[in-house]
């Protein structure tokens, strides 16, 4: 009998919590498809055993639906979704206030953090729910659960937007051995943080207990966690990885 390979998507692979999840799923032999718009993700998914580097951009439909029928068609499907890309762009490394933010900016942001997801698991959960197998985690923010000082409307709005997605879309595959779960992570130090000002920075981390932000790795453990199949009983939560700054 030949071993059963576990496959997963992974957007955003190239860099910070994506980069540190691939890491952590490619330990346990799962074949990752390494999604990202820089090309640089085609070398690091060399150096990663089972992984491919697949260069696309997410805020374009077309090239959404082309990764997904690579995942299903080339890569030999996806048992394992990670919608982990997304953007928090800044103004002056601030957030923009709502009077600054036009319609381009706004529809960017929704299309990358909350569209491209809708898109992702409406190409690839059919297939895992003919399989009665599958995992989704999409990652949030505790700007999506909470207030945070600073950080812009459009980020919080999307980023609580894919929390709502997530528990419905866990509602509707609940019978079909389908989790769908958020994790909303605090501060992280990727580059996605460095595009905010010092001051913005110290901002954040004074609503944090712990005095400091996580690493890549503290988020990307508890998405491996959701991805596996002990996590079978976990579906349409949001896990709260935040250093103490958002308690439910
Ligand atoms: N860093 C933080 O403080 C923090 C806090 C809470 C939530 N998050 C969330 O965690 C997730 C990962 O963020 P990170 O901190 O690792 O950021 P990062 O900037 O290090 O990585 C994001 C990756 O997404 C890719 N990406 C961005 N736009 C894309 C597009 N249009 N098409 C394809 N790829 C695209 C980037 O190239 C990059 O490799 C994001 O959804 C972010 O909102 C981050």
């Amino acid at each position: 009998m030949t071993h059963f390979v576990r496959r997963a998507l992974v957007t955003g692979a190239a860099s910070g919590i994506g980069a540190a999840t691939v890491e952590l799923l490619a330990r346990r032999g799962i074949h990752v498809l390494m999604a990202d718009r820089d090309p640089t993700v085609v070398e690091k998914a060399g150096k990663v055993s089972g992984a491919v580097g697949y260069v696309m951009d997410l805020g374009r439909e077309d090239e959404i639906v082309a990764l997904a029928d690579y995942a299903k068609q080339k890569f030999g499907g996806c048992d394992i979704l990670i919608n982990n890309a997304g953007i928090a762009p800044k103004k002056d490394g601030r957030g923009y206030k709502v009077t600054e933010i036009d319609s381009a900016l706004w529809n960017q942001v929704m299309m990358i953090n909350l569209t491209a997801p809708f898109l992702l698991c409406r190409e690839l959960l059919p297939a895992m729910q003919v399989n009665k197998w599958g995992r989704v985690i999409n990652v949030s923010s505790r700007a999506g659960r909470t207030q945070v000082g600073g950080v812009s409307s459009f980020y919080s709005a999307s980023k609580a937007g894919l929390i709502g997605f997530t528990r419905q879309l866990a509602n509707e595959y609940v019978a079909d051995g389908v989790t769908v779960n958020c994790v909303a992570p605090g501060p992280v130090q990727t580059p996605l943080a460095t595009q905010s000002s010092e001051a913005q920075k110290q901002r954040v981390l004074d609503g944090i207990p712990m005095k400091r932000p996580a690493t890549a790795m503290e988020i990307a453990v508890a998405i491996d966690f959701l991805s596996t199949p002990e996590a079978a009983y976990v579906t349409g939560t949001c896990m709260d990885v935040n250093g103490g700054g958002y308690m439910a």
